[in-house]
C-alpha cells in the first residue's frame, strides 16, 4: 500500500517493472493456497508486463520446531527490503496455540507498522451465501480494522494460576495516534466510495477507549464534510451485518472487534475461503502484507481441498498496492468468474483441487479482455465483478449512482494512497 516504497523501489529491468515480493506460505493450507495464487500471479505478469523477484521466507511451525525461532531481527530486515509480502497462513496443532500467532503474525504486523487491516466484504455474483435473499448489490463494504493496538497489545498479568485464587488482568491500549490513523484512512476511503463511515465499538461499556474513538471520529469528520458518519455498537453490528449489509460502506473499528466482525463478514461473502485482507503500512516505511482471512486449517491441509480464492483476492489487493491496478482488477475479476461456477466453496464438493482452481483463474485471466482502469462496468467475464461499488445499483445510502460508485476498490485504494503520500 505504501506507494512511496513501492514506486521508489520499482526497478526498470529488461523494459519492464520489477517488484520484490516476499512469499510466506506458512503452515497448513497456507503453502497450497499461496502456490495457487503464484500461478495466478504468473499469468498476471505475462499479461500485464511486469515481473516479480520472489523470496521464499520460511516462517511457521516447521521453522520454529527446527530452529526455535519465531521471527528474528534478520527476517524482519529481509522483509523490510521487499515491496510487498504474500502471506498464506500460520498456526499448527503441533505448537501451543498462541505462540506462532502472536510470535509471528502479530509480531510482523507490529514490526512492519501495518497499521490498517483492510478487509473487503463483497459478495460476488453466483457465490452462495448462507444469508437468505442476500444479493451482490446489497453486499459491498470494507472493514478498516485498527491493526496494532487494543487488547492485542494490552498486556496483563496472572497470579496464582491454576488455583482458585487465580487473578488475570488483560488490558487494552488505545492511542490517539493509531486510532486517528485508522479513522482518517476510513474517511479517505469512503470519500472514494459511497461516502459513509460507520464507527463500530462498545462505547456504552468500554467508556474510556470508546470516548477516545468517538472523539477522533468527530475530529476527523469535521475535515470531511462530504462524508457522512454514524455509529453502531459491536453487538448491534452482528445483527445488522447479516440483515442489512447495504447499510454500510466503510466500517472502522478496534482490533478485536474487527477480528470478530470480519469473520461474520466473511460468512456473508460465502465463507472464509473467499475473504481477503491487506495489512497496510500506510506510511511507506515498510512493506504491506496480504493474507487470506482463513487460517491454516490443518484438518484439510495438503489435500487440495482449500479454496484459493481468498489468496487470489489478497494477491489482487497486493497488486493494487504495487501500482499494478489493471492487473489487480483483472485478478479479481478472473477469481470472481471462477467462483461463480463452483458447485461448492471448499472441500471435495468444489469439484476441483486448490491447484486446479489456481490454474483455472490463471487461464481466465490470460484470456480476459482488458479491464477498464478498475471500472466495474468493463467487459470482463463477470460483469461488475471488479470490487466495484455495489452502490452503483442503488444500494448505498449516499451518493448512489455517482461515478465513484463504479470504480473498483483497487482504484479507490490507489486514490487514497496518492492522497496519503502527496
Ligand atoms: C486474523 C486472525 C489473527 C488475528 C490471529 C491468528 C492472531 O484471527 O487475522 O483475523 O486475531 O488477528
Ligand atoms: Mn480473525
Amino acid at each position: 500500500m505504501s506507494q512511496s516504497v513501492a514506486q521508489n523501489t520499482v526497478e526498470q529491468s529488461a523494459g519492464g517493472r520489477v517488484h520484490r515480493l516476499a512469499v510466506i506460505g506458512g503452515d497448513g493450507i497456507g503453502p497450497e493456497v499461496t502456490e495457487a495464487a503464484l500461478t495466478v500471479l504468473d499469468a498476471a505478469q505475462a499479461r500485464f508486463g511486469f515481473t516479480t523477484e520472489r523470496t521464499d521466507v520460511p516462517l511457521g511451525a516447521d521453522n520454529y520446531q527446527a530452529t526455535g525461532d519465531l521471527l528474528t531481527g534478520d527476517t524482519v530486515e529481509l522483509l523490510r527490503g521487499q515491496d510487498a509480502i504474500l502471506f498464506g497462513a500460520i498456526g499448527s496443532p503441533a505448537v501451543t496455540p498462541g505462540i506462532l500467532e502472536r510470535g509471528i503474525i502479530l509480531a510482523l504486523r507490529a514490526a512492519l507498522r501495518q497499521a490498517i487491516n483492510l478487509r473487503p466484504v463483497r459478495l460476488y455474483p453466483g457465490v452462495p451465501t448462507p444469508i437468505s435473499g442476500l444479493t451482490p448489490e446489497r453486499c459491498d463494504l470494507v472493514i478498516v480494522r485498527e491493526n496494532t493496538e487494543g487488547s492485542y497489545v494490552g498486556g496483563g498479568n496472572t497470579v496464582h494460576r491454576g488455583t482458585q485464587a487465580a487473578v488475570a488482568t488483560q488490558g487494552s491500549v488505545n492511542t490517539w495516534y493509531a486510532v486517528h490513523r485508522a479513522v482518517d484512512f476510513a474517511f479517505r476511503l469512503a470519500q472514494q466510495r459511497r461516502g459513509r463511515v460507520t464507527l463500530c465499538h462498545k462505547t456504552n461499556v468500554l467508556v474510556e477507549a470508546g470516548a477516545l474513538w468517538s472523539d477522533v471520529m468527530e475530529e476527523v469528520a469535521a475535515r470531511f464534510p462530504d462524508v457522512e458518519h454514524d455509529y453502531v455498537h459491536v453487538d448491534a453490528m452482528c445483527m445488522h451485518l447479516p440483515v442489512a449489509p447495504e447499510r454500510f460502506d466503510v466500517v472502522v473499528t478496534d482490533n478485536l472487534f474487527g477480528d470478530i466482525i470480519t469473520d461474520l463478514g466473511a460468512v456473508l461473502q460465502g465463507g472464509l475461503g473467499v475473504a481477503a485482507s491487506g495489512n497496510l503500512n500506510i506510511e511507506g516505511t515498510a512493506p504491506s502484507m496480504f493474507e487470506p482471512v482463513h487460517g491454516s486449517a490443518p484438518d484439510i491441509a495438503g489435500r487440495g481441498l482449500a479454496n484459493p480464492a481468498g489468496a487470489a483476492l489478497s494477491l489482487a489487493l497486493c497488486l493494487a498496492s504495487l501500482g499494478e491496478g489493471a492487473a489487480a482488477a483483472a485478478v479479481e475479476s478472473a477469481t470472481a468468474t471462477v467462483l461463480a461456477d463452483l458447485p461448492a466453496l471448499s472441500g471435495e464438493q468444489m469439484g476441483a483441487s486448490t491447484a486446479e482452481l489456481g490454474e483455472r483463474i490463471a487461464s481466465v485471466l490470460a484470456q480476459g479482455g482488458t479491464p477498464g482502469a478498475g471500472d466495474g462496468t468493463s467487459a470482463e467475464p463477470v460483469a461488475g465483478a471488479g470490487l466495484a461499488g455495489a452502490g452503483s445499483a442503488g444500494a448505498g445510502s449516499a451518493g448512489a449512482g455517482s461515478a465513484a460508485d463504479r470504480s473498483s476498490l483497487m482504484t479507490q485504494l490507489a486514490a487514497v494512497q496518492a492522497g496519503l503520500t502527496a
